[in-house]
């Protein structure tokens, strides 16, 4: 693999990228093309980790009720997700393990950080369902976390923009976007790229993310070669 930066990733997808643009439930034919881009990353021998969200099925935020309720119905929309993904992937013939933070053994593995790796060097895509398994915590700092046990060398963040602006450029024409900002910077200007507790925890373990737009299929090729697309924070 001479051309590959990456060996080990993990990808962050939101709920809604699965959902199309209806922007809720699951669109069988978005899912199909992510799977896609996820297989080509599989065939170039870069083993691959996902975490999906679940603002699709449930943006808890918006709903009033017991914090850690919401939470946990979220949780269970990103399961639902991750399985929509295993699906797709195995009818494509990508070998796949779903594995949740929280027990429910009938639908998938518990989550098992050696089983883990184990998957990844055996070429298996592996989807963490259930976030965190925490109530306060979202899918961006699962994926922080999840990437630090699994010694994921990037996380590659699908966005529906093209990377980290210092505004929102649909709301501020004078938005500029960076090709490379450190973590500090995130955090100090308060940019909403993923929330701060992700931030910090790759920023304390050293992790790079990507944030990429998620439309264009080369796209992720191009991240794991190391190409300069979207926004690099490290
Ligand atoms: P290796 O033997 O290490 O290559 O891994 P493996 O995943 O093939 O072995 P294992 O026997 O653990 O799993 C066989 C199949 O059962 C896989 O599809 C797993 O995802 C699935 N599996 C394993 N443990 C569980 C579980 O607790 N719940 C569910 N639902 N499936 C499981």
């Amino acid at each position: 693999m001479p051309d590959i930066k990456y060996k080990r990733v993990l990808l962050k997808l939101s709920g809604e990228a699965l959902a199309g643009e209806k922007k809720k439930g699951i669109n069988p034919d978005t899912v199909n093309e992510i799977c896609d881009q996820i297989k080509s990353l599989v065939e170039l021998g870069v083993e691959v980790a996902v975490v999906v969200g679940g603002g699709n099925f449930w943006r808890g935020a918006s709903v009033k009720m017991e914090r850690t309720t919401s939470d946990y119905i979220g949780m269970l929309a990103t399961t639902m997700n991750g399985l929509a993904l295993q699906s797709a992937l195995e009818e494509k013939g990508v070998y796949t393990r779903l594995q949740t933070a929280i027990e429910m053994r009938e639908i998938a593995e518990p989550y098992i950080k050696r089983k883990a790796t184990r998957h990844l060097e055996k070429g298996r895509v592996v989807i963490f369902g259930c976030g965190t398994g925490n109530p306060y915590f979202t899918t961006d700092t699962a994926a922080a976390l999840r990437a630090a046990e699994i010694d994921a060398e990037v996380i590659l963040v699908g966005k529906t923009i093209d990377g980290v602006y210092s505004a929102d450029p649909k709301k501020d024409e004078n938005a500029v976007k960076y090709n490379e900002i450190s973590y500090v910077d995130i955090l100090s200007k308060n940019l909403k790229v993923m929330d701060g507790t992700a931030i910090s925890l790759c920023r304390d373990n050293n992790i790079e993310l990507i944030v990429f737009e998620l439309a264009k299929p080369e796209n992720i090729i191009r991240a794991v070669k190391g190409e300069p697309i979207g926004t690099l924070i490290k």
